[in-house]
């Protein structure tokens, strides 16, 4: 199969990149920081909610982007635990937005055999959110298709206080006075549990930080800061970001293999 007939395009600049694209290296797990939405509304000389309406544009168009070169997992970062320093109003926005597109888009999502899941601290969302996002999760938990993981009041520091604390409580919980944790038993106490860390990291809007994110997971993600403002991140973007990702050289802090001094484990972009 090839990429161009899993994507059709009819734009020359998206053909030439799905031309470039070996479907069997791609990222096994995506996960994106979506920035710049604020920054996008004020170059327009629109309020900052304009820039998340058009920021949920292109989520949707990643999605499906994803979801047909069957990436096997995307992450989005939605909302960190630290956006609860913005002002009310734009919290109260975001949310409502985030309500507005799973009513929108969730019959589509589980059409295309899309499993919806959320990571982050979920017990300090409103109410009605909670009740949506387990709405979704339920309708779509046995889907088979692509994983597609929101990260909605998520902090990577949390997630890694609320996994050694699984941790402990377990510890507690069974006597297990004579118990080791080591790096299987953090990565399965983690929102993530299950999933592959992520190959490829993606931050729009340059800036040069990883936010909270992610952190124990991206341990060997490839990152990819791109300039372009979450809301032009278009399709034809996220493309070259994949074709970037498969021209790097993965070492694993072994010797590579284009040097001709093989060090057997890995290679490649995988
Ligand atoms: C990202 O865009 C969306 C969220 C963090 C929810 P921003 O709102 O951070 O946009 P900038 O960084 O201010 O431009
Ligand atoms: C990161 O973006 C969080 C999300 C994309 C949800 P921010 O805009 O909050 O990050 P900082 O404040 O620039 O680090
Ligand atoms: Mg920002």
């Amino acid at each position: 199969m090839k990429a161009t007939e899993l994507l059709k395009s009819t734009r020359s600049e998206e053909i030439a990149l799905l031309d470039q694209l070996d479907l069997k290296r791609l990222p096994r797990h995506v996960a994106i920081i979506m920035d710049g939405n604020g920054r996008w509304a004020e170059r327009r000389h629109l309020p900052r909610i304009a820039g998340h309406r058009a920021g949920v544009k292109v989520a949707r168009e990643t999605i499906e982007t994803c979801a047909r070169l069957k990436v096997p997992a995307l992450t989005l970062y939605a909302f960190s635990l630290e956006n609860w320093r913005r002002p009310r109003a734009e919290i109260d926005f975001l949310m409502r937005l985030l309500r507005e597109y799973l009513k929108r888009e969730l019959p589509s999502i589980h059409k295309n055999n899309i499993q919806l899941l959320v990571i982050g601290r979920s017990a300090q969302l409103p109410e009605a959110v909670r009740h949506d996002i387990e709405k979704a999760m339920r309708l779509t938990a046995q889907n088979t298709g692509m994983k597609l993981i929101v990260a909605l009041n998520y902090g990577g520091r949390a997630e890694l206080v609320d996994a050694f604390n699984a941790i402990l409580d377990n510890v507690r919980l069974n006597g297990l006075s004579a118990f080791h944790a080591d790096e299987e038993t953090i990565s399965n106490n983690l929102y993530t549990a299950g999933l592959p860390d992520p190959d490829l990291l993606i931050r729009t809007s340059g800036e040069m930080r990883v936010s909270n994110f992610l952190l124990w997971q991206i341990a060997y993600a490839e990152l990819y800061i791109t300039e372009a403002l979450w809301p032009d991140f278009s399709r034809e973007k996220l493309l070259e970001a994949f074709v970037n990702f498969q021209q790097r050289e993965r070492r694993y802090g072994g010797l590579g293999v284009s040097d001709g001094r093989r060090n057997g484990r890995h290679g490649g972009a995988r």
